[in-house]
């Protein structure tokens, strides 16, 4: 291993890095655009250049190995010097586009701006103007704010494999675009959003819906697929704003598909059952009333796979107290979609492995029975007929969901449900790891915890919080363990 100095101390290091990754890994600040850790380095945009021993002149760190016995410097007045001539070639075509920018707060243009630049421009030329337009269906670029980085066009040649983008034009004319009649329309498309390091390319989604700083991130998983991207949510006022993907290496490397980025506005939808019929204590009385009177088997439960660790844990001790049968809701939809870092999966809901671990191969929707309660949260779910012929010949059914259906309408006993982003809980994704989801949101007010109301048809006293429950299902498990990037339970 070569032994290098950084800044005065010596440090050793893996043969074959750059003098960038080596500087970011030791924690050395050094400002950067082009360079994206999930993508091959290009150099062009030269932010990221310091001192080397090894030459003579400021080298561009992304691109350069490390090598036996190199000091290398990433303060000083010249390596300062460059960096503020780099940022003044790219300024002098920028917009002061700032106070209205999505980007604006989250901008690394504007940051190193405000490091390096002091407000001052020698610009006295009228601007370059370059296209704003749509690139397709989610994206838009605002192409003054374009630096050229190129990290969407590697994107989308290394990751989507698509290559939809392309820099054409040359010099201060040079901007991203797609092919003529060829918008940019994969399944991970939006990720180029999130790696553009200033305000180039915007969610059509997320234009001007929120200013970055006013909002709250949470970090949590998100629940479109089996795979569980680990994300985070930015909510403003109660509403989900946007999701963008964070890394974890064992899940989704630095992406997450557009499906699950934009599947979030049935959460604060008019749709959402805001108002309970009954209460959890009519259930229990009709469940035990009807388990006494017919035996066995008479009352069924259903389920879904979009239900948490804790709350399937809890429907199976209470399926266990009233032997009732379980069946399971589910959606499988598409094709699995392979990507370096990411799997798209068909399976749509975000728990089915633990239900199986749980409850074996999942059961059908249970016929016949007097009484049944159906705990759905599959947003958007196409009712199965079994489903729907079941409830009709129930003399009694509660109902426990997150929008409206015709099963909420008929049903004598309606507890709202809490969607995803307003609770917290964890979820054992399609590789077993189990990751953890948080609030984000404020729950609808009647839309009490599954988990309180289930332990209260258990006829638990004193309801446990969610990490006591997990700490019940998983005994071996430290739920602190599972951090924000989760714990493999492969051989547990
Ligand atoms: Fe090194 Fe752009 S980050 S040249």
């Amino acid at each position: 291993m070569p032994k290098i100095k950084l800044n005065g101390k010596e440090i050793e290091v893996e043969e074959g890095r750059t003098v960038l990754e080596v500087c970011l890994e030791k924690g050395a600040y050094v400002p950067h655009y082009c360079y994206h850790p999930g993508l091959s380095p290009d150099g062009n945009c030269r932010m990221c250049i310091l001192k080397v021993s090894t030459s003579r002149k400021l080298e561009a760190s992304c691109m350069y190995p490390v090598s036996e016995g190199m000091e290398v410097e990433t303060e000083g007045p010249e390596v300062e010097s460059g960096r503020k001539d780099v940022l003044e070639f790219m300024l002098a075509n920028h917009p002061l586009d700032c106070p209205e920018c999505d980007k604006a707060g989250e901008c690394d243009l504007q940051d190193f701006t405000f490091q390096y630049r002091g407000g001052v421009s020698r610009f006295r030329e009228n601007k370059v103007i370059r296209h704003t337009k749509d690139l397709g269906p989610n994206i838009s670029i605002w192409g003054n704010r374009c630096i050229a980085c190129t990290r969407c066009v590697r994107f989308e040649e290394e990751i989507s494999g698509e290559g939809s983008l392309s820099l054409i034009n040359r010099a201060d004319k040079a901007v991203i675009d797609i092919f003529p009649g060829k918008p940019i329309d994969n399944p991970i498309s939006m990720n180029v959003i999130d790696i553009c390091p200033v305000g180039a390319l915007i969610s059509r989604d997320f234009l001007y819906e929120a200013r970055v700083w006013f909002a709250k991130e949470t970090e949590s998983v998100c629940a479109s697929c089996a795979r569980g991207c680990n994300v985070k949510i930015t909510a403003l006022d109660n509403e989900i704003k946007r999701m963008v993907p964070r890394h974890n290496a064992e899940v989704n490397s630095y992406w997450m598909c557009d499906e699950g980025r934009l599947n979030t506005k049935y959460v604060t939808s008019h749709e959402r059952v805001r108002r309970f019929k009954g209460t959890p204590g009519d259930i229990s009385w009709n469940a035990k009333k009807i388990v006494a009177e017919n035996g066995a088997g008479s009352f069924g439960i259903v389920a879904s796979t979009y239900a948490t660790i804790e709350e399937l844990w809890l429907i199976k001790k209470l399926a266990d107290q009233l032997e009732a049968p379980v069946g399971f809701l589910t959606v499988e939809r598409g094709e699995k979609m392979e990507y370096p870092g990411i799997t798209i999966e068909t399976d749509k809901t975000p728990n089915r492995r633990y239900a199986e671990k749980l409850f074996g191969t999942l059961g059908k929707i249970p016929s016949g029975c007097r009484g049944l309660l159906v705990i759905n949260g599959i947003p958007g779910i196409t009712w199965p007929d079994e489903l729907l012929k079941a409830a009709e010949e129930a003399d009694f059914l509660a109902v426990s969901d997150i929008l409206k259906s015709p099963l909420v309408a008929k049903a004598d006993v309606v507890l709202p449900g809490r969607a995803w982003a307003e609770k917290d809980g964890t979820f054992l994704n399609v590789d077993g790891r189990i990751q953890r989801i948080r609030a984000a949101l404020e729950a609808p007010p009647a839309a009490f915890p599954e988990t309180l109301w289930l332990q209260e048809l258990l006829g638990i006293d004193k309801p446990g919080s969610s990490e006591e429950i997990f700490t019940e299902a998983y005994p071996g498990l430290d739920y602190a363990k599972l951090g924000n990037q989760g714990i493999s339970t492969n051989g547990i």
